[in-house]
Parts: C-alpha cells; structure tokens; sequence
C-alpha cells in the first residue's frame, strides 16, 4: 500500500500524480469518489492527471481518448487498450494506493523506460 496523499488536500474535481513506477493519478470526482489508475494514457506519453476529469471519466489532455476510472475501459479513442486500475483505501484521512499486479498497458516510448529501471 503506498501513502499517496491526505484526502483533504485533494478537493473534488482535483486529480493528484502519485511519483510510483509506473507514475499513478488519483482523482476525486465531484461525486466524492476516489479512483486510481495508471498516470500515463495507453496511446502515448500524456499524463492523465493532467487530463479533464467528467463523472467517472478522464479525457487525455494530448489526443482527447477518454477512460473510465472505475474500470480503466477506453470511452473514446484514439486508445485502445484500457488503462489499469488500482485500488484505493483512506485511512486517518490518508488516502492509499493499492498497486495492481495486472500488467500495465504503457505505451511502447513508456514501458521500454520502465524496463530500464527496474
Ligand atoms: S496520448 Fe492520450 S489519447 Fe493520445
């Protein structure tokens, strides 16, 4: 479980870029949830946490694909493959970050970086 941030400094409709390898973006939707999914979009090398967050949704900030938060699934392209999720705990106002052991669809210019680190 990695510590990410304190829930009350990330007010809603605010996303948070969590400095993990792979990078993670945290959003808190207007709704008051709270969603982890890998920062970098499956299509190429944009942050998502940069992106614009609607409901349960992300648009790209680079090419406009979209994804779902609670899935990952791709709403619109130019993705294709889905970005992955991971899950989320808040404890004492924290909010945690669970990784996913699924592999992560990071595009190519992305995962070959990853690679080189770890
Ligand atoms: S980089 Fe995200 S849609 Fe192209």
């Amino acid at each position: 479980m990695i510590p990410a941030c304190p829930l009350r400094s990330l007010p809603r409709g605010e996303a948070f870029r969590l400095d993990a390898e792979p990078p993670i973006a945290v959003f808190h939707t207007e709704d008051g949830e709270i969603y982890a999914i890998d920062d970098t979009c499956t299509h190429q090398d944009a942050s998502l946490a940069d992106g614009w967050l609607e409901g349960c949704e992300v648009e790209c900030p680079l090419h406009a694909s979209k994804f779902d938060l609670r899935t990952g699934q791709v709403d619109a392209p130019p993705a294709k493959l889905p970005v992955r999720t991971h899950r989320v705990v808040i404890e004492d106002d924290t909010i945690f970050v669970v990784p996913s052991d699924a592999p992560a669809n990071l595009p190519p210019g992305v995962a070959a970086r990853c690679q080189g680190a770890a």
